[in-house]
């Protein structure tokens, strides 16, 4: 039996008080239920990341780069702060570099009125300059504070876990693909 995937789940706010933590679990809970992936959940704000890049690193950034280089795949839980995506993400990203190459990529988002639409396509451009590869579908909550209820499930019934489902199926079809890929022949990035 193929083992499965090990995908890395990305926290992409560190933002006291938060509303990452509520997509996050909801999102885990769904993986969970299914066979194709085990989680390593990667939360930033519990790494002692360094404030600049270059320099010795920390210890907590040398696990980074190999929780990341150990992932098949990655989802991201991101929201949208000024048209874009948290400063604290992209340094996070910045910091791993050829780790995410020919390894697919997922973006559950939230935020306002655009539920993260300019996050995830600023992404889509950063990923695919670090040869990482972006799936097409994607999982939206515009005004994500009103979108759950007190328990953490998003109030539109089936409609968020069948969007989760549909991009998670696309994320696993790349990680094995990609995963069987880059055994068979080492990819040329740079
Ligand atoms: C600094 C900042 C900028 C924001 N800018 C946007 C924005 O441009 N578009 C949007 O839809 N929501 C925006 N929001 C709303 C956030 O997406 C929303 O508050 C979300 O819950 C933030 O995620 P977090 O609580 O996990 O940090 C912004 C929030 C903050 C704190």
């Amino acid at each position: 039996m193929t083992a499965p995937l090990n995908l890395a789940l990305l926290y992409g706010s560190t933002r006291e008080g938060r509303f990452c933590d509520t997509v996050a679990d909801w999102l885990r809970t769904l993986i969970d239920q299914r066979r194709d992936y085990t989680v390593d959940a990667i939360d930033p704000v519990l790494l002692d990341l360094p404030h600049r890049h270059g320099g010795a690193p920390s210890a907590d950034l040398v696990n980074l780069q190999q929780r990341i280089w150990r992932a098949d795949a990655f989802v991201l839980v991101v929201p949208e702060y000024n048209h874009g995506y948290p400063a604290a993400l992209k340094f996070v990203i910045d910091s791993v570099q050829a780790h995410w190459q020919a390894k697919p990529v997922a973006f559950v988002a939230y935020g306002g009125m655009s539920g993260g639409t300019r996050a995830v396509e600023q992404l889509r451009q950063v990923f695919s300059g670090l040869h990482a590869v972006p799936v097409r579908n994607a999982v939206h909550f515009p005004q994500a504070w009103d979108r759950f209820d007190a328990t953490g499930q998003p109030r539109d019934g089936e409609d968020s876990r069948r969007a989760a489902t549909r991009m998670l199926d696309q994320l696993a079809w790349y990680g094995y693909a990609l995963r069987q890929a880059r055994a068979a022949w080492p990819y040329p990035g740079g």
